[in-house]
């Protein structure tokens, strides 16, 4: 399938393009390069300078050839600069993503694969099935708690309604932490500003930073710091192209077949100081902790159920271990210290 991908220069999107190329997919990529890099996509695509909001930027990057589906992976993703700049977020996110829909409306495109997060579920019910340590199903109540979830859920929900109304078939991928780096790519995460906390990590062990601060030791947890679900970021990809595939299939009957969603974690809940702790052990270095306030907004235990994804779509974490996650991101970050270089100007 001939695919573009939107925002296939930025961390996730430029694993995609690989892991689409590498199943014998054709992928075209737009990006404004704001956060994304001209070098995480190299020669695995042509890439295509532009705004997903403006029609001519897509004409270009499709270059006047039909496209069987869309990933749409182009968004401000920072959870507080979301609550800073609401409008901004809303503006990006969701603006902008119902004016490419039009475009793509118009073009007579039927397969869209959506970047969606685990921040539309916001703080999960301790009263859940399972309990407060629980992993968080597709059917959790959506209650984002910050501007960045609720972007992304107003996406879904329009998604949902252009299924009942349109031909458009989607598949929303709600990430957990997605981390680690390809190993045979020479291409990894480097956003600035950074606030992820393994790339910190990382940061820290190369010397680039002192320490890591450890943002909260008294929730609820084992160790007193957050569990959060980390899957590496080729996992992560392997599961946009079965999406494109499966909607590419046969699609489920009903209303609710037209748009589907699925967590995408390792299922597997790993804390703050754990993450330190096989940090240091891989990297060989020290790295330095200080205790820090909780962050706004943090919630303690973020673990996912995958077993829809697993069940419907086939799909199965390879490399989601912690140790080749960490392992990976060591490789990238002590390869590439400085990161990507700056891109040209425009
Ligand atoms: N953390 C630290 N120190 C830091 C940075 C992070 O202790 O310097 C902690 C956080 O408190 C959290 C964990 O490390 O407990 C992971 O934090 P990240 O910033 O790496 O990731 P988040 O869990 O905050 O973010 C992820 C996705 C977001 C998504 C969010 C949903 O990256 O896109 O989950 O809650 F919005």
């Amino acid at each position: 399938m001939r695919v573009l991908v939107t925002g296939g220069a930025g961390y996730i999107g430029s694993h995609v393009v690989r892991r689409l190329k590498a199943a014998g997919h054709e992928p075209v990529v737009l990006d404004d390069l704001k956060e994304g890099h001209l070098a995480a996509v190299g020669d695995a695509a042509p890439v295509t300078r532009g705004d997903i909001g403006d029609s001519a930027a897509i004409d270009a990057a499709l270059g006047g050839r039909p496209v069987d589906g869309v990933i749409h992976m182009a968004a401000s993703c920072l959870v507080g600069a979301s609550m800073r700049e609401p409008s901004r977020y809303y503006d990006n996110n969701v603006v902008r993503t119902l004016k490419l829909l039009e475009h793509l409306e118009r073009r007579g495109v039927r397969r869209f694969v959506f970047s969606s997060s685990a921040a539309v579920y916001g703080e999960p019910d301790p009263r859940r099935r399972g309990g407060p340590m629980a992993p968080i199903e597709e059917d959790h109540p959506c209650a984002p708690t910050n501007v960045y979830g609720e972007t992304k859920l107003a996406v879904e929900r329009a998604l949902s309604w252009y299924g009942r109304c349109t031909a458009l078939r989607s598949i929303a991928l709600r990430y957990f932490n997605a981390a680690g780096a390809d190993p045979n790519g020479g291409i990894g995460e480097d956003h600035e500003p950074e606030t992820h906390l393994i790339p910190l990590v990382m940061r820290t062990a190369l010397g680039r930073q002192p320490q890591v601060e450890v943002l909260g030791r008294d929730y609820p947890t084992p160790d007193g710091t957050c569990l959060r679900d980390y899957i590496h970021v080729n996992d992560l990809a392997d599961a946009h192209v079965l999406a494109l595939n499966a909607l590419a299939g046969p699609q489920p009957s009903g209303p609710e077949g037209a748009m589907r969603v699925y967590n995408l974690g390792a299922e597997k809940a790993t804390s703050v100081l754990e993450v330190l702790e096989a940090a240091a052990s891989i990297t060989g270095r020290a790295i330095p902790a200080a205790d820090g306030p909780r962050r706004p907004g943090d919630p303690a235990v973020l673990l996912a159920s995958s077993a829809r994804i697993r069940s419907e779509l086939g799909w199965k974490p390879a490399v989601s271990g912690l140790s080749d996650i960490l392992a990976t991101a060591w490789a990238w970050h002590t390869s590439h210290p400085e990161g990507y270089p700056p891109a040209p100007k425009s």
